[in-house]
């Protein structure tokens, strides 16, 4: 897609993000056809782009939502998500949680410990309701990843052993005010390989069979997110093969697949705009200091990620240097060697693949304002969420000003 940042930066100034909303439809509905011949729900995991409008339109196209706080379940409520279509996950959920998410009626709680799952029978008995519940299965399969973003081993905080989950679905089975309908598993993010998701989705639908035996009913079959993207010259998944893989294993189950991707709906619709301040050059490194900072896109601090940076319109010999922001920290980097032209100031700079655990993951630090958000749909641009003021980041301090 041909975007014109330059007078997308004169219209909505800077650092920016932009998101492209036809691709994200395109990656919906190649998700949909991919999955097509076996009842699905594409649950959007809205922690990967957390903002109104963009659920709102993966909601219009028939998404549902994968959340992981009842912020996160209001947003998806407000922007016009199914409410049978929401699940809330999440290793610690709090009482008052539990009860506006078994209040809102929504698809399923996903259980990650019998802790959680004594909780939420408690809450549930007192409000008098049954919980639609779903547990997620930890299978010990290592996904290769980032280990910050790998979760299904037996060495991170996310879900349970087989036979802990084995007794629970027993025990909810029992219980009058738990109802035992999903499985789940996420073994991790961005993942680039079929075989360990396909391992660990055997796994699952092995024990899901076993619990059918033993007559607890389970409906839906939740594969978790993560779906790898491409940031620089990763080999990823065919998605076809993917849902193949998924439609094949759960073949004599008679399940409704639940998928929760994140990043691959998003990742690579967003850039992140950025305006060189200066450059400044020492015995050893050329830096080019730019107006977003790790802040605004914290995953190269963070993961070391890399994200593809290059300047707008703009010649000359390029020439290594670091990409860096304004922030108090040495941490604070958008590209390591990035080769670019020689830069002036209010020259622009585009950051791709920002549209997934950008905006989201971006903070206050150092009293910077979060950024504007734009999202681009057939030619036309709009503003879907207006950059932050300082009054907007004081305002809930301000009165205990003594
Ligand atoms: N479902 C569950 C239960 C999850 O924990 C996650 C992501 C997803 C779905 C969506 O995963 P995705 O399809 O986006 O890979 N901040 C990190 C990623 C953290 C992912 C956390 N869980 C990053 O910037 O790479």
């Amino acid at each position: 897609m041909n975007i014109d940042f330059s007078s997308l930066a004169a219209k909505y100034g800077t650092p920016l993000y932009i998101y492209d909303f036809n691709y994200i439809k395109d990656r919906y509905d190649e998700l949909k056809e991919a999955f097509s011949g076996q009842k699905n729900i594409i649950n959007y995991a809205v922690k990967a782009n957390s903002n109104l409008s963009v659920i709102s339109h993966l909601a219009a196209q028939g998404a549902g939502a994968d959340c992981v706080s009842i912020g996160e379940v209001k947003r998806a409520v407000m922007s016009g998500v199914n409410k049978y279509k929401i699940i809330f996950s999440g290793v610690g959920k709090s009482d008052e949680e539990i009860r506006e998410a078994l209040n809102l009626d929504i698809l399923l709680i996903n259980l990650e410990s019998e802790g959680e799952m004594k909780r939420v029978e408690a809450v549930a008995s007192e409000l008098g309701k049954i919980a639609r519940i779903s547990i997620r299965v930890n299978p010990n399969i290592d996904p290769k990843t980032h280990p910050y973003i790998s979760t299904g081993l037996h060495d991170n905080k996310f879900g349970v052993e087989i036979d802990m989950a084995k007794r629970m679905y027993i025990y909810a089975k029992k219980s009058q005010f738990l109802n035992p309908v999903g499985i789940h598993f996420h073994i991790g993010s961005q993942l680039t390989e079929l075989e360990p998701i396909s391992e660990a989705c055997q796994i699952v639908a092995d024990l899901a069979k076993t619990l059918k035996a033993i007559d607890i009913d389970i409906k839906f079959f939740d594969v978790g997110g993560g779906l790898g993207v491409v940031y620089s010259d990763e080999t990823t998944m065919n998605v076809q093969e993917y849902a193949d893989m998924i439609k094949s294993v759960t073949k004599n189950l008679d399940v409704t697949i639940l998928c929760e991707p994140g990043r691959y709906m998003v990742a690579n619709s967003g850039y992140f705009l950025t305006k060189v301040l200066y450059e400044k050059k020492n015995d050893k490194k050329r830096f080019v200091i730019i107006d977003g900072a790790m802040n605004d896109l914290l995953r190269p601090s963070l993961y070391n990620a890399y994200h593809k940076i290059e300047a707008i319109a703009k010649a000359g010999e390029a020439s290594a240097a670091d990409v860096v922001g304004p922030v108090c920290e040495s941490g604070d980097f958008l590209g390591k060697d990035v080769l670019l032209p020689p830069l002036e100031h209010n020259d622009l700079l585009v950051v791709k693949s920002a549209g997934a655990y950008g905006f989201s993951m971006s903070s206050n630090y150092n009293t910077r304002g979060r950024v504007a958000e734009v999202a681009l749909r057939d030619g036309a641009d709009r503003i879907i969420r207006k950059r932050e003021s300082f009054e907007d980041m004081i305002a809930s301090e301000k009165e205990f000003l003594v």
